[in-house]
């Protein structure tokens, strides 16, 4: 079978492996501008404490240690192929101690409550077993005022091929895959002030953002 139909979509859903390593790298490059796009609505403060949720190849973690150059990031992953990817790619600012990685679910976040000022998801919540819970489990985390930033190059009813694919097939491969509106309530229902949703309608990307 060819490397294109094994990859997808269980490994971006769970790299694993030596596909998931190809996977994992594919992604760090392609993620990228929709990434810094994300980034650009969201305040980064050099002191911040941040979690970036499902972190796979890390590339997301380097751009925040390099924003918030006097504070510290955290990468969690519930994919050993995904922990080991970040660990690599940020071997320096982890022996340093700017970053550390986990191996860990959204769904039970090693973290005590208040912790964090923001935490970021890049194109991850929509594989997540449960999306409300992932979003009430990260408000736990996030300190008074931090905030969450979903960021991803899809969602339901955007006019792009991979949106409609998706929306296709997202009942048969496991992906929750929401409409803006859906995002604003996923966020308002799970505790969160102050929703933006924010679209990039050419390439159907979105913004979703929310504070404890
Ligand atoms: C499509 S990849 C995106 C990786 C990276 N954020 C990026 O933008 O390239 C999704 C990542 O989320 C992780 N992930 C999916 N569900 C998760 C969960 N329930 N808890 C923690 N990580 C999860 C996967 O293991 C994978 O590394």
């Amino acid at each position: 079978m060819a490397l294109k139909e094994r990859s997808k979509p269980t490994q971006c859903k769970k790299p694993n492996g030596w596909i998931g390593r190809l996977v994992l790298r594919n992604m760090n490059d392609r993620h990228s501008a929709v990434t810094d796009w994300g980034f650009r609505h969201v305040a980064v403060e050099r002191g911040f404490s941040i979690l970036d949720v499902g972190c796979g190849g890390g590339r997301t973690l380097a751009k925040l240690a390099q924003m918030a150059r006097e504070g510290t990031v955290h990468g969690i992953d519930y994919s050993e192929t995904s922990v080991a990817a970040s660990r690599k790619l940020n071997a320096v600012e982890l022996a340093s101690g700017r970053i550390a990685v986990k191996l860990g679910s959204v769904s039970e976040l090693p973290f005590p409550p208040d912790h964090f000022d923001l935490v970021t998801a890049v194109e991850t919540h929509i594989w997540w077993p449960d999306v409300p819970a992932g979003a009430r489990e990260i408000r736990r985390v996030l300190k008074p005022g931090g905030r969450l930033a979903v960021i991803s190059e899809v969602y339901r009813g955007a006019n792009t091929r991979a949106a409609r694919a998706c929306a296709k097939y997202a009942a048969r491969v496991g992906l929750t895959l929401l409409d803006p509106d859906g995002h604003r309530e996923l966020l308002q229902a799970a505790g969160y002030a102050d929703v933006q949703i924010i679209l990039e309608e050419t390439n159907g990307w979105i913004f979703a953002t929310g504070m404890k």
